[in-house]
C-alpha cells in the first residue's frame, strides 16, 4: 500500500505530520513517500505541481494531502498559483467524486453558531462533482467584447459545462452512498436558469430509476443554501456540481462547529483517491503549532476505508478521535470553557495514545 504524502503550505506540514504519526502507529504495511506541492513546490521547482510530485501521486494507491496556498502568491500568474496543484491533481488523477461529510460530534455541539437542537446528531454527506463544470469548462479567457451590454470593453468569460456521462457517474456514486446511509438523495442545481442544471436534473431522475430503494428530491441551490442553516438534519446525501458543491460544502462545514474537524475524499473510478482536510492552509496560524490536526487524521481514516480496504483500521482512528474529544482535549478552534486546550502535536499524540 503506497501513499504519496503531500503536506503543501501553511499549516499543511504541521497537520499532515500528525496524521502520519497516527498511520505509523497502526502497524500496517504502509509505504509513505513525501513530495512538495503548492507554493513551496513553486519556490523550489518553479511549478506548484512538479512532474515528480504528479508521478508519485499517480503511482500511489492514495494521496494524503495537507493544504496549499498563501496570500504571498496572489500576484502570480494563474498557472503558477498554489491552487493549480490541487486542480491539476484532481484533473490528472480523474478524481471526479468528492465526499465531504459534515458530522457534528456530540462534544462539539456548543461550538457551532447554530442552535444546538438544529445540529445535534447532524450527519450529512455532500457529494461534489469535482472535475467538470465552470472550474474546467473551455473556453475561458479575456477578450474585447463585440456584443453584450458594453461592446468594445474588456470582458472575461468562463464556461459552465456538463456532459451526460459526467453526470451519470456522479449520480451513481451518490445513489450508492445513500444506499449505505439513510437512502435519501437531494440533488442540487439551478435548473430554473441554467441548461447544465436542466441536464443535471434530467440525468439524476433517469439514474434514480435504477435505485428504487433511494428517495430522490431536487432543490435549487439558493434554497439549498437556506435549508442548510434552517433545517440541516433534513438532508442525508446532497449531490451537486463542482461550483455549487464548493460553496455549499463550506457552508455545511460550519454547521459542525469547526471546519478543522472535517475530512474529505476525492475518488476516481478505480478508487484511487486523494484525502485532505476540508479546510485550507490557514497562513495566519501557520507555524504556531495550534492548528487542529483532526480533519487530516480523519481524512487518513477515509483513505484506509476507501482506497486501502482497511475498514478496521479506519474505525480505530475514528474511535480514537471520539475518545480524545470525550477526554476534553481541544485545539484553539474548538476550545470552549471547561475543556483542555492542546497544541497540534499534543492532539496528534493523544490520538495515537487513544488508538
Ligand atoms: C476546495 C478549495 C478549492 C476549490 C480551491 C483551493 C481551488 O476551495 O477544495 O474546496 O475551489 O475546489
Ligand atoms: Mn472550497
Amino acid at each position: 500500500m503506497k501513499i504519496a504524502v503531500l503536506p503543501g503550505d501553511g499549516i499543511g506540514t504541521e497537520i499532515v505530520a500528525e496524521a502520519v504519526k497516527v498511520l505509523n502507529a497502526l502497524d500496517l504495511k504502509l509505504e509513505m513517500e513525501t513530495a512538495l506541492v503548492g507554493g513551496c513546490a513553486y519556490e523550489a521547482h518553479g511549478h506548484p505541481l512538479p512532474e515528480a510530485t504528479l508521478k508519485l501521486a499517480k503511482e500511489a494507491d492514495a494521496v494524503l494531502f495537507g493544504a496549499v496556498g498563501d496570500w504571498k502568491y496572489d500576484k502570480l500568474e494563474r498557472q503558477f498559483r498554489p491552487e493549480q496543484a490541487i486542480l491539476g491533481l484532481r484533473k490528472n488523477l480523474g478524481l471526479f467524486a468528492n465526499f465531504r461529510p459534515a458530522i457534528c460530534y456530540e462534544q462539539l455541539v456548543g461550538a457551532s453558531s447554530l442552535k444546538p437542537e438544529l445540529i445535534a446528531g447532524l450527519d450529512i454527506l455532500i457529494i461534489r462533482e469535482l472535475t467538470g463544470d465552470i472550474y474546467f469548462g473551455q473556453p475561458r479567457g479575456r477578450r474585447i467584447a463585440t456584443d453584450g451590454h458594453f461592446p468594445g470593453a474588456e470582458e472575461a468569460f468562463d464556461t459552465m459545462r456538463y456532459s451526460r456521462p459526467e453526470i451519470e457517474r456522479i449520480a451513481h456514486v451518490a445513489f450508492q452512498a445513500a444506499q449505505k446511509r439513510n437512502k435519501r438523495v437531494t440533488s442540487v442545481d439551478k435548473n430554473n436558469v441554467l441548461e447544465t442544471s436542466q441536464l443535471w436534473k434530467d440525468v439524476m431522475v433517469e439514474v434514480g430509476q435504477q435505485y428504487p430503494d433511494v428517495e430522490l428530491d431536487h432543490m435549487l441551490v439558493d434554497n439549498a443554501a437556506m435549508q442548510l442553516v434552517k433545517a440541516p438534519k433534513k438532508f442525508d446525501v446532497l449531490v451537486t456540481g463542482n461550483m455549487f458543491g464548493d460553496i455549499l460544502s463550506d457552508e455545511a462545514s460550519m454547521l459542525t462547529g469547526s471546519i478543522g474537524m472535517l475530512p474529505s475524499a476525492s475518488l476516481n473510478s478505480s478508487n484511487q483517491g486523494l484525502y485532505e482536510p476540508s479546510h485550507g492552509s490557514a497562513p495566519d496560524i501557520a507555524g504556531k503549532g495550534i492548528a487542529n490536526p483532526l480533519a487530516t487524521i480523519l481524512s487518513a481514516a477515509m483513505m484506509l476505508r476507501f482506497s486501502l480496504n482497511q475498514e478496521v483500521a479506519a474505525q480505530r482512528i475514528e474511535a480514537a478521535v471520539k475518545k480524545v474529544l470525550e477526554q476534553g482535549l481541544r485545539t484553539a478552534d474548538i476550545y470552549s470553557e471547561g475543556t483542555t486546550r492542546v497544541s497540534t502535536i499534543e492532539m496528534g499524540a493523544a490520538v495515537v495514545k487513544a488508538l
